[in-house]
């Protein structure tokens, strides 16, 4: 039995929750129910849950260990909320499809991100499925990239905050700590065992073992496969909605069409494992 309802947003992909209330302790069996779902749809969605920052915390808790952002002031009282206050002007330019952090030699399972205040229209998020995506290759670039490694960077402006973060003061002690990891191209989902496409325009650097120029030129090509509208979803956001997705077979894009209007998110993130 599930106590909650379940109305998907495409046929295979993105859900909306109903009927559950995450102010409260959910039981195991709730709990274990919600994680079946996240591994089927990828991302849940859930509605007017006028939660606070615990229970958002001890939501994510069940499934693992708080990860503190790479950028967070890790000695505030809520380290692990990672609070993005915007009016939509920047972005707009530079704006990436990503996966979380997949710079950390173990990227995040998970996020849990609450909307607090929500422009009247705009400021969507549109996510991706890369198995669906992965699934969608041609025979021929799968046999190029299923056993390929990829480096993915930290962004140059995020060493510095880390470092002061992480009370490293030498660069290079910082950069022997925490290298550029390389991630498989195409990863198993450790729960599922699905595969999945594991490249994002915002932190992969380039494909180990190819000329830069080649490696350049595949993952631009990998890179559209999220941009396809048949593997994504789209959520609008309203105050008190909640988004969770499991990071490591989804991407998302954030739409920066909102200026000058505010939008503020806080957004918890899950400790993942090193993909494989
Ligand atoms: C994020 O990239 O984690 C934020 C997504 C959003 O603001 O919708």
């Amino acid at each position: 039995m599930t106590a909650f309802t379940i109305t998907p947003l495409t046929p295979n992909f993105g859900a909306l929750v109903g009927e559950i209330d995450l102010s409260n302790t959910l039981t195991a069996h709730t709990m274990g129910n919600l994680e079946r779902a996240l591994l089927q749809w990828k991302v849940l969605f859930f509605r007017d849950q006028d939660i606070d920052i615990e229970d958002q915390k001890r939501l994510g808790s069940w499934f693992g260990e708080l990860e503190v952002h790479p950028t967070a002031k890790r000695d505030s009282a809520n380290a692990e909320v990672l609070r993005i206050e915007e009016d939509g002007e920047h972005r707009a330019h530079n704006n990436l499809w990503h996966s979380d952090v997949s710079f950390e030699l173990e990227p995040p399972l998970g996020s849990i991100l609450r909307a607090r205040e929500v422009p009247p229209v705009g400021g969507d998020t549109l996510f991706a499925d890369m198995e669906a995506a992965y699934a969608g290759l041609g025979d021929d670039i799968k046999e190029r990239i299923d056993g390929a490694n990829a480096v993915h960077g930290w962004p140059p402006a995020w060493i510095d905050i880390a470092m002061r973060q992480r009370g490293v003061t030498d660069r290079e002690e910082f950069r022997r700590q925490f290298p550029d990891p390389e991630h498989p191209v195409v990863r198993r989902h450790p729960r599922t065992g699905n595969k999945c496409l594991y490249v994002n325009t915002a932190f992969t650097r380039r494909i180990v073992g190819l000329e830069q120029s080649e490696s350049d030129e595949l993952l631009a090509f990998l890179y559209r496969q999220a941009a396809i509208p048949e593997y994504q979803c789209r959520f609008r956001w309203q105050p008190n909605s909640i988004a969770f997705w499991d990071n490591r077979c989804t991407q998302h894009y954030a739409v920066a069409d909102f200026h000058p209007q505010r939008r503020v998110v806080e957004r918890i993130t899950i400790c993942g494992d090193r993909p494989i």
